[in-house]
C-alpha cells in the first residue's frame, strides 16, 4: 500500500512541530514548504537527524518549490504572518489573504485531490478563502480551531475540579475569536455535568457559575494569554497537536466527532459560512455535521459569533478577495 504523503505549507513554529509529530507517529511522508530559503530544509534536517533516536522512518523533505508537494493526500496550512505592532486587522487580513490565495492556487495545481486543514489566522476567513480559490468541495477543506479551543476549556475545567483532563469533555463552537461559544451545558467529567461538580465543590450555585464564567472567558482569550507570555509569537505546540488529531481521524478513517470549522448549509440555522461545529471526520474529510438543539442563549451566542465571521469575510471581499 502506498504511504500517505502529507504537505505542510508554512515552516514556522507550528509547521516545525507538525513535522516532528507526523514523523514520531509515522503518519506518512512529509514535505515542508516555506518561502524562506533554507528554513524548511534546516528544520527537516534537524528533525530527521533524530530518527535513529526516536525510531521513526519516514521520508521528510524541506523545500521552497511547490512541485515537491505533488500528489499529496493531506495538506496542512500554517503559512501567514502574525499581527505586528501598528498593523491593523485589515492590514493582516490583506497580507494573509494574499498568501492564502497563492497557497490555494498551488495546492489546487499540485495536490488537487488532497484534504486540506487550514490553521492560518484569521482562521474562519482563511478557510473560506482557500475553498473559494481552490474550488475544492467543502468536505475537503476544514479549519482547525475548535479542537484547540475545546482542549483549552477542558484543561481549565480539569485544573479547577482536580480531575484528569482525560475524563473531561467540553466543546467550543463558533468562530476562532473572542466571540467563540464554549458550551457549558454539555461540559462534563465522564458524563457528570461539570457545573454540578462545581456546585458541589463550592456548595454555592452563584459561586459555581462565577467560576465557570471565568473559565469560559479564559478559554475565549486563551490564544492571547499565550501570546502575552511568549512575546514573540503565538501558541504552537497545542495548535499542532490539534491539527494532528484531525489528521489522524482522516488518515485512519476514525469517524471522530470533533469540533471543526466546517461549511454550513443550513445546520444550526447558518447558511453559507464556515463556522466551528461538531462534525464527523473520516477518510472523506468532513463526512457529516452533527447538529443538536441549542438553547436560546447558546443560539444567540452562536449567531453573534457568526456575525463576527461574516464581518471578516465581507471585509476580505471588500479588499478584493
Ligand atoms: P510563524 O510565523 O512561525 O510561521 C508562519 C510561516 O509562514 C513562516 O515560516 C513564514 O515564512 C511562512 N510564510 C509566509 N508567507 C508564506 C507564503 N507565501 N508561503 C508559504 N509560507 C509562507 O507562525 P506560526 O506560529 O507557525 O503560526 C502560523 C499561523 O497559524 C498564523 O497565522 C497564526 O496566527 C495561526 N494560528 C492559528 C491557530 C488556530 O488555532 N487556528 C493557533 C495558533 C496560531
Ligand atoms: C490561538 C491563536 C493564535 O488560538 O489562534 O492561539
Amino acid at each position: 500500500m502506498k504511504r500517505n504523503k502529507i504537505a505542510l505549507i508554512g515552516g514556522g513554529q507550528i509547521g516545525g512541530v507538525l513535522v516532528q509529530l507526523i514523523a514520531q507517529k509515522q503518519l506518512g511522508d512529509v514535505v515542508l514548504y516555506d518561502i524562506v530559503e533554507d528554513l524548511p530544509q534546516g528544520k527537516t534536517l534537524d528533525i530527521v537527524e533524530a530518527s535513529r533516536v526516536d525510531q521513526f522512518d519516514v521520508n521528510i523533505k524541506g523545500t521552497n518549490d511547490y512541485e515537491d508537494i505533488e500528489g499529496s493526500d493531506l495538506v496542512i496550512i500554517t503559512a501567514g504572518l502574525p499581527r505586528k505592532p501598528g498593523m491593523s486587522r485589515d492590514d493582516l487580513l490583506t497580507t494573509n489573504a494574499k498568501i492564502m490565495k497563492t497557497v490555494a492556487e498551488n495546492v489546487k495545481q499540485y495536490a488537487p485531490n488532497s484534504i486540506v486543514i487550514v490553521i492560518s489566522n484569521p482562521l474562519d476567513a482563511m478557510v473560506t478563502l482557500f475553498q473559494k480559490v481552490s474550488g475544492f468541495p467543502f468536505n475537503r477543506v476544514i479549519g482547525q480551531a475548535g479542537v484547540l479551543d475545546s482542549s483549552r476549556f477542558s484543561t481549565f475545567i480539569a485544573w479547577e475540579l482536580g480531575v484528569s483532563v482525560k475524563d473531561v469533555n467540553a466543546m467550543v463552537l463558533g468562530g476562532h475569536g473572542d466571540t467563540m461559544v464554549p458550551i457549558v451545558r454539555y461540559a462534563n467529567v465522564n458524563g457528570i455535568p461539570a457545573l454540578e461538580l462545581l456546585e458541589r465543590k463550592y456548595n454555592d450555585k452563584t459561586k459555581a457559575k462565577e467560576v465557570m464564567d471565568a473559565m469560559v472567558n479564559r478559554t475565549k482569550l486563551a490564544g492571547g494569554e499565550v501570546v502575552k507570555l511568549l512575546k514573540t509569537g503565538s501558541a504552537f505546540y497545542s495548535p499542532a497537536s490539534s491539527a494532528i488529531a484531525m489528521a489522524e481521524a482522516i488518515i485512519y478513517d476514525e469517524k471522530r466527532v470533533l469540533p471543526v470549522c466546517a461549511y454550513l448549509k443550513g445546520e444550526f440555522g447558518i447558511n453559507g459560512y464556515y463556522v466551528g461545529v461538531p462534525a464527523v471526520l473520516g477518510a472523506n474529510g468532513i463526512e457529516k455535521v452533527i447538529e443538536f438543539a441549542l438553547n436560546a442563549e447558546e443560539q444567540t451566542a452562536l449567531n453573534n459569533s457568526v456575525a463576527a465571521v461574516k464581518e471578516l469575510v465581507e471585509a476580505m471581499a471588500k479588499l478584493g478577495f
